[in-house]
């Protein structure tokens, strides 16, 4: 299967184009795959103009071979075409009155030539981008005035920072009429994708639309004005204060207006700006590669994987997997500074997992590389909040709470991985804001955090 081939299935097609509220005529999906899109078009505004691009022949020939059955019964009207072409290379005319689909997502072009000039030719095409990237571009330029977008995409762009430039650029561009975030369902029978849906025109801005597919099937939506809406989304302030590292700032779908107020009273500086503390992930190549795995030996230091990190304890009775042998005291010689960071108290975090799970530990130990560790500083085992100080301990405890997982699941849903667990990102860590004090939530509160984590899966 080439890049990007997963299909959307009908009724998700069908149910994205009944949002929108205008009576297309000519209508393009730039990346039609076998037609799906086009179909679900072809069902609600018969006599339509329906075009498709679709870069593999084989691919457009089945749509092809639908089309000409939709354009014999009239379903399809004139001009109704399917070409094989490169979407990301062609020029764009614009003039459509929809452009939908579910553009490919890949992390990389995989010519870097054509990546080179993809870059030059689209202004939201930087770093390390993806190809939706420029597709969600190019969409937006195909529309002709009061056109309506409405792409499936890979939620990622509602949260990466290669999706940054795209974000800011469509909040100028268009109106956002409708996100969805569909992260916890499957979408696509079989893949790893987790998907969203942006539905935008190019007309007047109004109200937003937010929809949350849960774990349970069940839906969950509510309305922004834009203004609160661009005034969150372009601000580099962090929700709790704290910066993000560039670009506007995430689309933070889970952040409903329930939930809003629990977040905004967590105040506190972000955990990387905390003096005498560092956050870092666990064992880096050099070590790993190098340096075998000794049983027992009493010159080694303890190697802790996530599966020993329990909250607040450290499981060391747990045998550790590697390269097939089952250690029970499995042991690494390090040397220098970095038998100096091993010997630092740390907090350990399991670096991915569907909660966040963290431990003390004043132990000289060797954390493996999916785990993450904040370590104090020689001198003590506090941090200074402001004018507290922070005991390592009050900070486990933070990071085991429900809020702490509810924070970092919000907003890592374009962060995860397969089963429901995320990546706890050594950055979602440092961006992660610590109250000074034992932060305290209502009944009320703490029920609402609680529901949230039951229904997406947490
Ligand atoms: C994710 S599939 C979706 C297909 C269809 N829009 C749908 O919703 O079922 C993306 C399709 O884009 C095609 N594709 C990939 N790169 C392309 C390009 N540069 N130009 C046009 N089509 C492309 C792939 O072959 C694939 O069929």
């Amino acid at each position: 299967m080439a890049i990007g081939q997963v299909f959307t299935p009908l009724p998700l097609a069908r149910r994205v184009l009944d949002r929108v509220t205008a009576r297309p005529l000519r209508i393009l999906d730039p990346a039609c795959g076998t037609g799906n899109f086009l179909r679900a078009a072809a069902e609600r505004w018969p006599g339509a103009e329906l075009v498709g691009f679709e870069s593999d022949p084989a691919v457009a020939g089945i749509a092809r071979q639908w089309l000409a059955v939709t354009i014999g019964s009239q379903a399809a009207g004139p001009g109704s075409r399917i070409e094989v072409r490169d979407a990301l290379k062609c020029d764009v005319h614009p003039g459509f009155d929809l452009v939908c689909g579910n553009p490919p997502y890949a992390a990389a072009y995989r010519d870097p030539g054509d990546r080179a000039a993809i870059r030059q030719g689209h202004v939201t095409a930087r770093g390390s981008f993806d190809m939706a990237v420029p597709f969600v571009e190019r969409a937006v330029r195909w529309l002709a005035p009061g056109g309506w977008l409405a792409l499936v995409v890979t939620n990622k762009l509602l949260v990466k920072d290669y999706a940054g430039p795209l974000r800011g650029w469509l909040l100028e561009t268009v109106a956002i009429r409708e996100i969805w975030d569909l992260a916890a369902v499957e979408v696509f029978e079989g893949a790893q994708v987790d998907a969203a849906v942006i539905l935008a025109q190019r007309a007047e801005p109004g109200a937003i639309r937010i929809v949350l597919a849960d774990k349970r099937h069940g839906q969950h939506e509510y309305r922004l004005d834009r203004s609160t809406w661009i005034q969150g989304a372009k601000s580099d302030q962090d929700v709790a204060g704290g910066r993000t590292a560039s670009g506007p700032r995430r689309w933070e779908v889970y952040v409903t207006p329930t939930i809003a107020p629990v977040i905004e009273r967590i105040r506190g500086p972000a955990l990387g700006r905390l003096p005498g503390i560092a956050v870092r992930d666990g064992i880096q190549g050099r070590h790993y590669h190098e340096i075998p795995i000794e049983e027992g030996h009493p010159g080694g230091l303890p190697i802790v994987g996530v599966g020993r990190i329990e909250p607040g304890r450290i499981a060391w009775d747990k045998p550790l997997k590697r390269g097939g042998v089952l250690y029970r005291d499995p042991r690494l010689r390090v040397q220098g500074a970095f038998r100096t960071y091993c010997e630092r108290p740390k907090v350990l975090i399991r670096g991915v997992a569907r909660r966040v799970t963290a431990v003390y530990s004043q132990v000289p130990l060797v954390p493996l590389t999916a785990v993450r560790s904040i370590v104090f500083g020689t001198s003590g085992q506090l941090a200074t909040v402001g004018r507290s100080q922070i005991d390592p301990r009050q900070l486990v405890s933070w990071l085991n709470s429900d809020l702490v997982s509810f924070l970092l699941q919000a907003r890592c849903r374009g962060d995860r991985v397969p089963r429901g667990s995320f990546n706890i990102s050594k950055r979602w860590l440092e961006e992660l804001p610590v109250p000074p004090e034992p932060h305290v939530l209502s009944p009320d509160e703490q029920n609402a955090i609680r529901e949230w984590l039951a229904a997406f899966g947490v």
